[in-house]
């Protein structure tokens, strides 16, 4: 797919990669809707795509409430006229205390986030896609759905949960919806102080960072756009960084 004169809503975008790759998608002339919870921070990215020339609007979003996901994208097609490309990014970390300390009411709000904020985006993306004639999907998942990150068992879950998902909507691709999904390592955004106290990486994330390094929200910005741009991308699920096991294995 031409990214010139598409519209792409990306959730999370108030922040780390969802900005970044809003960013990109704005350099190559696609108009931008960015979706937050944050409406401060997605206010924010605006300006930021509006310094480099693009189009963008927001739109304060929940992807835990239906509701709230059906006004964003009729919001994005009343204001772009349509959209073509849709990236299902907003998540979290369920932060301290972890597992199995955790408190059963974050393990649920990862649990809707990370996963339920994925399928139901897609499941009310369909309908909006259809009338372009089709679209991309890219669903931001994490290596942590190929490595069990066993201080944040519901972190891990939730992605592998996005990851099989993502495959699943692989016939969608017969009516020219491509879904695929991005699978990053550690990249360096304001998610990582989240995964401790607030303030501090949790231990794991210090752990993770010496078997894989740090990536930049731009290297998944890049991967999230070639999915968009590559015809034959159906169900991929793109790994960005190097992995540091075997998939299975407890890093
Ligand atoms: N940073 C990493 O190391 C890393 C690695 C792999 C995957 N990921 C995934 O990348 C995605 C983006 O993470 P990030 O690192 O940019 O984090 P981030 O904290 O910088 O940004 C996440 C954004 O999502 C928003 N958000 C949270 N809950 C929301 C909700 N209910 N509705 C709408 N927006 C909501 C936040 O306000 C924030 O702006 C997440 O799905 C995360 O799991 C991150």
């Amino acid at each position: 797919m031409e990214l010139e004169n598409r519209v792409a809503v990306v959730t999370g975008a108030g922040s780390g990669i969802g900005r970044a790759t809003a960013l990109a998608f704005a350099q190559a002339g696609t108009r931008v809707v960015v979706a937050d919870i944050d409406a401060a921070a997605a206010s924010e990215t605006v300006g930021l795509v509006h310094d480099v020339g693009g189009h963008a609007s927001s739109v304060r979003t929940d992807v835990t409430e239906p509701r709230s996901l059906e006004a964003l994208f009729a919001a994005a097609e009343a204001e772009h006229g349509g959209v073509d490309i849709v990236h299902n990014n907003a998540g979290l970390v369920s932060g301290e205390p972890l597992w199995p300390e955790i408190t059963p009411e974050t393990l649920l709000r990862v649990l809707n986030v990370n996963l339920g904020g994925v399928v139901v985006g897609t499941r009310l993306a369909i309908p909006v896609l259809r009338r372009r004639g089709g679209g991309a999907i890219v669903n931001t998942a994490s290596m942590a759905a190929l490595f069990p990150l066993t201080a944040d068992p519901i972190y891990s879950a939730t992605k592998a949960g996005v990851t099989m998902f993502t495959r699943a909507c692989a016939p969608l691709a017969e009516e020219h919806i491509r879904v695929n999904a991005v699978l990053p390592g550690l990249v360096d955004t304001p998610l990582l102080p989240k995964s401790g106290d607030g303030d501090r990486w949790a231990e794991w994330a210090y752990a993770a960072e010496q078997v894989m390094g740090l990536l930049s929200p731009d290297d998944v910005a890049r991967e999230v756009l070639d999915l968009v741009r590559d015809d034959t991308a159906v169900a991929q699920e793109r790994v960005v960084g190097s992995l540091p096991l075997a998939p299975g294995d407890e890093p």
